[in-house]
């Protein structure tokens, strides 16, 4: 019987890519099917918290967790404000757009004369350094990094940024990393300890390793 490392604590994760809209039938968004979160929301579950899960993409769930759907941004970040003051843990595991198009088309935009269509597009809410600007006391704010190079220099550089306290860095052009994978491969960055490389691992395991740090982090002294 493992401990139950979260009980009775309220654990909120994002999930998947954003939707946002350009007219009533096209929209744009990214590559991220929402397994990490989703993972994620699970493994928290299994240390006994409630979870609240705001989503951008639907998987299968356990019905003990509580599913908020949100397709574009700004729908996530008024969710997440809800459940933040209740939270103990925000997760941000969504692949949230960071632009949005100015202008929604109220009708099916259509083909016209010129070669060209341009889409003014204006940048989104940041949710996790939104939740981090505003966290209270005692919680826990978990954020990822999905970058290209200088893994760690950018995850400690967001880690201060979005006043986070983990966060959880991938270099996306590794082969078992990244978007649309079962597998992961992290380091995770933290303000109180040195950076940690993990093994290559499924997300559902790599999901319970984080919720292992969360704890660790909440029973750090200086925390
Ligand atoms: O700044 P960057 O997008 O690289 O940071 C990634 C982290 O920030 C992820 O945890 C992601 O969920 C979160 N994020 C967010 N809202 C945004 C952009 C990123 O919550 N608009």
């Amino acid at each position: 019987q493992e401990p139950a490392l979260l009980a009775g604590q309220h654990v909120v994760v994002t999930a998947g890519g954003t939707e946002e809209p350009i007219d009533p039938v096209r929209y744009l968004t990214n590559r991220s099917s929402g397994k990490m979160g989703y993972a994620l929301a699970e493994a928290a579950r299994l240390a006994g918290a409630e979870v609240t899960l705001v989503a951008a993409k639907t998987l299968p769930v356990n019905p003990a967790i509580n599913v908020v759907t949100a397709t574009s941004a700004r729908e996530m970040l008024t969710a997440v404000q809800e459940a933040m003051p209740s939270a103990n843990v925000f997760i941000g595991a969504a692949a949230v757009s960071d632009y949005r198009v100015a202008q929604v088309a109220e009708n099916k935009v259509k083909k016209h004369g010129d070669d060209h269509l341009v889409l003014d597009l204006v940048q989104n809410p940041d949710i996790l350094k939104t939740v981090g600007q505003n966290k209270e006391p005692g919680q826990v704010v978990v954020g990822f990094a999905a970058e290209t190079q200088n893994l760690v220099e950018n995850a400690q550089k967001k880690l201060i940024s979005k006043n986070a306290d983990l966060i959880v860095a991938n270099n996306v052009l590794e082969a078992q990393a990244g978007f649309n994978k079962d597998t992961n491969k992290v380091t995770l960055v933290s303000k109180d300890n040195e950076p940690r490389s993990l093994a290559a691992k499924l997300k559902t395991d790599l999901a319970t390793d984080i919720v292992a740090e969360i704890a660790r982090i909440q029973s750090a002294s200086n925390f």
